[in-house]
């Protein structure tokens, strides 16, 4: 019998240039597109106002997609990485939404997001960066007004290398170097669902669903007590 595969943590922050320009540039349109579609359709009476975070929103093309769906919020991303954030200054004023996407360098669990509070708070491929996980739920909990809606996506660690290497071949076959060794490690630093039921009942937040939603990716979703 082989063993499940063991989680190897990454390097949290994403500050090497090179690395944040090929994803900056790489296409996430297949999952960054499902990332809206599941939010609408977990939170259908959401009334799509008010001020979102987007925890760890480097380059933005989540917030850009969340804002284009949502056209009433206004989104705060916050990243702890100036070279992703630098590509997302530039995309927000390329599609000239400067004025509802503002986007601050913060380091989660140190430092703070412009708001005290939000309406909303959403996070996408962060969680398995951070080298502890309760910095996010901690955020969550912190950041997130009562009864906010809060919506996270991230990387499922496959439960077999063997699923790893199948994984990377299929979707980053022809990406750059770097970025398919990005994908690998990021695979392998990824959370099981079990993993992050056992988080969310320490943070307090049991009330939180959890579910595989492809073959790579999990959703966790709750509204904050
Ligand atoms: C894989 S990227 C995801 C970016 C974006 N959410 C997306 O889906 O395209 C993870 C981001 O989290 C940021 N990050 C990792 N640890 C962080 C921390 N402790 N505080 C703030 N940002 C962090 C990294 O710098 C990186 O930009």
């Amino acid at each position: 019998m082989t063993l499940p595969m063991e989680r190897v943590p990454e390097i949290e922050l994403m500050t090497d240039k090179v690395q944040a320009r090929a994803y900056a540039l790489a296409d996430f349109s297949e999952p960054h597109e499902q990332f809206v579609r599941l939010f609408r359709e977990t939170f259908p009476h959401w009334p799509g106002d008010g001020h979102v975070l987007d925890l760890g929103c480097g380059p933005a093309d989540v917030s850009l997609r969340f804002a284009k769906a949502f056209p009433k919020c206004c989104i705060d991303g916050v990243d702890g990485a100036e070279a992703m954030l630098e590509w997302g200054i530039t995309a927000i004023k390329q599609q000239n939404l400067q004025h509802r996407i503002r986007l601050w360098q913060v380091y989660l669990p140190d430092a703070e997001p412009p708001l005290a509070q939000y309406d909303g708070v959403i996070s996408n491929s962060l969680l398995h960066h951070l080298r502890n996980p309760q910095s996010l739920w901690e955020a969550v909990i912190r950041f997130g007004k009562p009864g906010a809606p809060v919506f996270i996506m991230d990387l499922l660690r496959p439960r077999q290398r063997a699923q790893l290497d199948t994984l990377v071949k299929q979707y980053a076959a022809d990406e750059p170097d770097i970025l398919r060794r990005d994908f690998y490690h990021s695979l392998r630093a990824a959370y099981r669902p079990e993993e992050v039921r056992e988080q969310l009942d320490q943070a307090g937040l049991r009330h939180f669903q959890i579910g595989i939603v492809s073959d790579r990716h999990f959703v966790i979703a709750g509204c904050r007590g």
